[in-house]
């Protein structure tokens, strides 16, 4: 799937698949697999450096991944999250940290909110750089949002999600996440903007799904609980590892 692809899966019964990827090894997987596309996410602080939450991501350690990632993945789009506040010091700055991702392999970039950096939003798009929107609970807002909470709850709430999505739509977004929020509000949004909406913890309506993917593998504790996990990845791993163990101390292995 090519960024020019995008507009034809807002069809019925045409859906996106995006999953996460951080590394070369699982990124090649990924490549291999038939999900559409392949987000390097900042969540890859909490998830590949155990970092509490995704603020601790950095320009360059997303560069760092998103080059891994792009070894990998040849044959889809790669997009790379922007990271907190790199889209929030001016033009000038984001310019500076898209050019890093966009060096590094991304073919688009990934960037949380509208409200205060539509600017910075328009100005990649104009210099050619495809933005993928994300709203709802945008996780590098958690301190404003007291915790990770479901947004779009209230009418005030969902009406202000609305207004962004069409607001990014505007912009030239070629695709927009939507982060928890409640399933019939993901679908109004999803009927009202022309672009494809891609949702994680927002029900069935929406025109794709994404999710990380060491959640649905099971690799990763405390993932949330509209996660649907495809494989117990720990258990299965922590078993080898005994295997292993046992082997060794038992003189079984080598052979
Ligand atoms: O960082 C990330 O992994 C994300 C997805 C959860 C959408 O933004």
């Amino acid at each position: 799937m090519q960024i020019t692809d995008f507009y034809n899966y807002k069809k019925p019964g045409k859906k996106i698949s995006m999953i996460t990827a951080y590394d070369y090894t699982l990124a090649r997987l990924a490549g291999e697999s038939a999900v559409d596309c392949v987000l390097v996410g900042d969540s890859l602080a909490m998830v590949m450096h155990g970092r509490p939450s995704t603020l601790r991501a950095s320009v360059d350690v997303m560069s760092l991944h998103t080059a891994a990632v792009a070894r990998a993945v040849r044959n889809k789009l790669v997009i790379a999250d922007m990271p907190f506040l790199s889209f929030r010091k001016g033009k000038d700055r984001a310019m500076e940290a898209v050019e890093k991702l966009v060096k590094a392999g991304a073919q688009a970039v990934k960037l949380e909110g509208l409200d205060g950096h539509k600017d910075a939003i328009e100005h990649i798009i104009k210099s050619d750089i495809p933005v993928m929107g994300h709203i709802g609970l945008t996780p590098q807002s958690i301190h404003k949002f007291g915790g990770y909470k479901a947004q779009g709850k209230d009418p005030k709430s969902a009406a202000r999600l609305l207004k962004q999505a069409k607001g990014l739509e505007r912009l030239g977004c070629f695709a927009i996440v939507l982060e928890c929020v409640p399933p019939d509000l993901a679908g109004k949004i999803t009927k009202s903007v022309k672009v494809p909406t891609i949702g994680i913890g927002a029900g069935p309506c929406t025109d794709g799904q994404v999710l990380v993917m060491h959640d649905m593998l099971g690799l990763y504790g405390g993932a949330p609980s509209f996660v649907k996990r495809y494989l117990d990845g720990r258990g299965l791993v922590v078993k080898a590892l005994n295997s292993f163990n046992r082997e060794v101390k038992s003189a079984k292995f080598p052979a």
